[in-house]
């Protein structure tokens, strides 16, 4: 099965601009599934609801689902890709995959990053699995990467690629999706943007240098931390069902739950 990410710089608020970028750098690249970063559509920082209102859109029926959508049907791909949903007065920072025959699943981010709390409501959904045939995927954007039991769950639940669009400030992320990895026995497709946003006093860098991580932690494919683009490379999902570390040891079968849960801190 041939991954991918999809690295790139969009301008906030130019929607169809990045959208359009984006559409381009993917047109003829030959992979199964490719991820693109959070909020690839809208760029990051907004500054009030209103100006989030404006870029928001509907799922499936907005513009960015359909062109997304549309490609993934004439490419003949899986995409995963970040954007700012709407529904009824509320927003959410929201992953969605979308398969070549149009079946789709949507993720909304349920650890929102600083303030980001302002502007979006948390997710209000479970975390899923979606089977696009060639392997199960799960999806979790940016900051979840911080909570470990988000791909905790997506592991048991079955997920054997994390899809993780992301929009990356802090410098850690990047080597703790190797714990991830290595923790659940999954491959993880952290797919981020470059550049920079400002507004007045706020001015936030993204740190690029996506990668895929192996379930054994081993990083098969990184970018740098200034170049737009798509890489891609060939894996085998069916790895990361093998969740021995030893013979003697297995990543779920030998968690203590009963302990875990005393005191009822989880
Ligand atoms: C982030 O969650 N966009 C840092």
């Amino acid at each position: 099965m041939k991954v991918g990410f999809v690295q790139t710089s969009p301008l906030l608020g130019r929607k169809d601009e990045n959208v359009e970028r984006a559409i381009s750098s993917i047109r003829g690249v030959n992979a199964d599934l490719l991820v693109l970063p959070e909020l690839f559509n809208t760029g990051y920082l907004f500054e009030s609801r209103e100006e989030l209102k404006r870029s928001a859109e509907i799922i499936p029926e907005g513009p960015t689902f359909s062109k997304m959508a549309d490609l993934a049907a004439r490419e003949n791909v899986n995409l995963v890709f970040g954007i700012a949903e709407k529904e009824g007065d509320r927003f959410f920072n929201s992953s969605v995959v979308v398969t070549p025959r149009g079946g789709f699943q949507i993720y909304r981010k349920l650890h929102l990053f600083d303030r980001e709390k302002l502007w979006f409501s948390s997710g209000d959904r479970e975390l899923g699995v979606f089977d696009i045939g060639s392997s199960k995927v799960g999806m979790m954007i940016c900051f979840d990467w911080i909570f470990p039991e988000v791909a905790r769950i997506l592991a048991l639940k079955g997920a054997e690629i994390i899809c993780h669009p992301s929009n990356l400030i802090l410098p850690y992320c990047q080597s703790a999706m190797i714990t991830r990895c290595i923790e659940n026995g999954v491959f993880a497709i952290t797919a981020n943007r470059i550049g920079t946003e400002e507004k007045g006093e706020m001015k936030f860098s993204f740190t690029g240098n996506s990668q895929i991580v192996d379930p054994k932690g081993n990083i098969l494919k990184k970018a740098d931390e200034c170049q737009e683009g798509v890489w891609t490379l060939e894996i085998d999902p069916g790895l990361a069902k093998d969740k021995k570390v030893t013979p003697h040891n297995h990543l779920f079968k030998d968690r203590k739950i009963e302990f875990y849960r005393k005191g009822n801190l989880c």
